[in-house]
């Protein structure tokens, strides 16, 4: 029996056991029998968390794009594999057929041979969501080119950190990208950046806005002159299974973005898994993940999971207010859409819109409606079940993060009974635990704690590029022989999952992971700043929004208070990007600290919330009196 596509619930409990209790026989079943490999691997895992180190199907030699494109040509040569929605409602939308997009792949792919790109080269691309975004993530993969894709949102500072950290030799990019009604000169931000970025010889540049941007001669090159003269057909590069595919930076608790490093076997074998079972994936439907590619759910849920099933997959190059807050509803209709995969912001977003946005439109084409990237609400999740999914398309609440490649905690529906807010249940080979604080596992259910996870599967992120020893101390130091996620997590009398939120020093605003420390190192650059620290408080849209306490020095107090937040926040998109802009800004002359130096967040967050009736121990304070002078003073 293929256990590859679930369907009832025993079936579920019963491939879930097989997978914890053999888990090489169980991977190795699923591998043979879905995917195209020019070479058996010799091991299907070996791991030590201790080290930490952890393969999959070495030994074996594949390619990707061959998974993903070229052995659906002979069954689905003329299915539309991407489905493009423009920004502007009246631009028509590309049908990409999978055999056009063989060949879109393999023209990039000998435009990167021809600049000089080989395999295990890093490449920053830096695209609005437009099909050149996905070809050339492809394209790297198909030459074994290591991908390292920035949100097209970050700041110069931001790009430029990341294409140094990881040694880029080129950056793909775009003229500029449409956003509803905006631009954005996405050129002239990558020409900011490569002021720092000695090692980037060579600029790719897509025409999108057809706008005026400067091209420095012998680095900037048109794409599409070089596409156009260059061969369709481009031999796939034979990987090692545990070879990198991709780089994906996410925040953490220092200033520096941590490069997650993705290999090839595990990480293709695990999405495209969930991706079947998760969207409940039938051959003819259209399926549509309102994410963008610069994230994890874009890398695994628009272009590979989806692409190794022979899905077709929708990209969306706008946004969901524009021209109004129809939008989604209307693209719905408009393709016909299966299932559709989206954040809880946005939900929160066009649930506060009137319904009649929503009424105006059929979306009889729905069958499963998922949520990934922060808790969903009890309020958000009616909204979406009852208007959206008509209370006839199960909501799927994904709980997963860009370290673990793919969905992990979930219900998969038709099979699991859903309940508002709970992520339910793991999917197959996915173990967790739930640890008290010092580090016991909690067994049994009606259970809270932090979420580890105990055994590894395929999509683990292997290493922190350039320093396994920051991705040794920040996933398996906190709890032996365990994987930690930075989340809460409860699990409840029938053994179902609820995440509580992180438990670090990790923000998410709208839905995007915003360490503290980098927010804090740019305030800090201003001149008359002398110390911050940020937390997070309750939004209504953004789900957490960001307030800042700031310590002026000296020379600041005599500034305008109001001049000088806009200050701030303008270094803050100067050195992350809008997104990190801070709700609120407090000065202050002093911040709770502990004896040992440490800003005592836990009380900030109170006060920030407006919840100060009950502080907790505030007797381990070095300088207590300055909490009631920060309450007093609060904004
Ligand atoms: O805190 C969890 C939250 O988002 C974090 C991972 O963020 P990122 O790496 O950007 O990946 C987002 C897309 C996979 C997690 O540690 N998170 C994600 N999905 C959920 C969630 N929290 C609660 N419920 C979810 N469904």
């Amino acid at each position: 029996m293929s256990n590859y596509h679930i369907k009832h619930l025993e079936e579920y409990f019963k491939v879930y056991r097989k997978s914890v209790r053999e888990p090489e026989i169980f991977w190795e079943e699923i591998a043979e029998e879905h995917f195209l490999w020019r070479k058996r691997w010799n091991k299907v895992l070996s791991w030590d968390f201790q080290k930490p180190e952890i393969k999959w199907f070495e030994g074996a030699k594949l390619n990707i794009t061959e998974n993903c494109i070229d052995r659906h040509l002979v069954t689905k040569g003329e299915k539309t594999a991407i489905l493009f929605e423009p920004n502007n409602p009246d631009e028509e939308a590309q049908h990409i057929s999978y055999n056009e997009l063989y060949k879109k792949v393999n023209r990039f792919a000998n435009v990167l041979k021809d600049e000089g790109i080989k395999k295990g080269d890093r490449v920053c691309i830096y695209l609005p969501m437009i099909p050149e975004l996905a070809v050339s993530v492809l394209a790297c993969a198909r030459i074994g080119a290591i991908h390292s894709v920035v949100f097209a949102g970050f700041s110069s500072t931001a790009l430029s950190t990341r294409i140094n950290d990881s040694d880029c030799k080129m950056v793909i990019t775009s003229d500029g990208s449409f956003r509803g009604a905006k631009t954005i000169d996405l050129k002239s931000i990558v020409d900011e950046a490569l002021e720092d970025c000695p090692d980037v010889n060579s600029v790719l540049v897509a025409k999108r806005i057809h706008s005026e941007v400067t091209m420095k001669a012998g680095r900037d090159k048109w794409l599409q002159t070089l596409l156009d003269n260059a061969s369709s057909e481009c031999a796939p590069e034979l990987m090692d299974a545990e070879d990198p595919l991709f780089i994906l930076y996410t925040s953490g608790s220092t200033g520096k973005p941590k490069g997650m490093v993705h290999t090839t076997a595990g990480y293709m074998v695990y999405t495209a898994y969930t991706f079947k079972n998760m969207f409940q994936y039938k051959e003819n439907d259209v399926y549509w993940c309102t994410a963008d590619i610069g994230w994890i759910t874009g890398h695994s849920y628009i272009v590979y999971g989806p692409l190794a099933n022979g899905a077709t997959t929708v990209m969306f190059e706008g946004v969901p207010s524009y021209p109004d807050f129809g939008r989604f509803w209307e693209i719905i209709q408009k393709h016909k859409v299966n299932q559709f995969y989206t954040a809880p912001t946005a939900i929160r977003a066009l649930a506060k819109e009137k319904l009649d946005f929503v009424e105006k439109y059929d979306l009889s084409s729905l069958k499963v409606i998922g949520s990934v990237g922060e808790p969903i609400n009890e309020e958000a999740w009616h909204w979406y079940n009852d208007n959206i999914g008509k209370r006839k398309s199960p909501v799927i609440d994904t709980w997963w993060q860009t370290e673990t490649g793919g969905i992990m905690i979930s219900p998969i529906p038709y099979v699991t009974p859903t309940i508002p807010t709970y992520a339910t249940l793991p999917f197959i080979g996915v173990q967790p635990a739930i640890m008290d604080e010092a580090g016991n596992e909690l067994k049994g259910n009606q259970v809270e704690g932090r979420l580890c996870i105990k055994f590894p599967w395929p999509s683990i992120a292997r290493t922190i590029w350039g320093n396994h020893q920051r991705y040794k101390e920040t996933y398996f130091t906190t709890y032996k022989d365990n994987y930690f996620t930075g989340d809460g997590a409860l699990r409840d009398a029938t053994g179902y999952y609820r995440i509580t939120g992180r438990v670090d020093d990790v923000i998410i605003v709208s839905g995007h992971n915003l360490g503290t420390a980098p927010i804090e190192d740019a305030i800090n650059e201003h001149p008359a700043v002398a110390e911050s620290a940020i937390v997070g408080f309750p939004h209504d849209i953004k789900g957490n929004a960001l307030y800042g306490y700031v310590i002026l020095k000296e020379t600041g107090n005599t500034r305008d208070h109001d001049n000088l937040r806009k200050e701030i926040n303008q270094l803050i998109t100067e050195h992350i990007g809008p997104i990190a802009k801070l709700n609120k800004i407090q000065f202050t002359e002093g911040l709770p600290k502990t004896r040992s130096g440490k800003i005592m967040r836990r009380i900030l967050r109170k006060i920030a919330c407006g919840d100060t009736s009950n502080l907790g121990d505030t007797s381990t304070l070095l300088n207590p009196e300055v909490v009631e002078r920060i309450i007093e003073e609060k904004i």
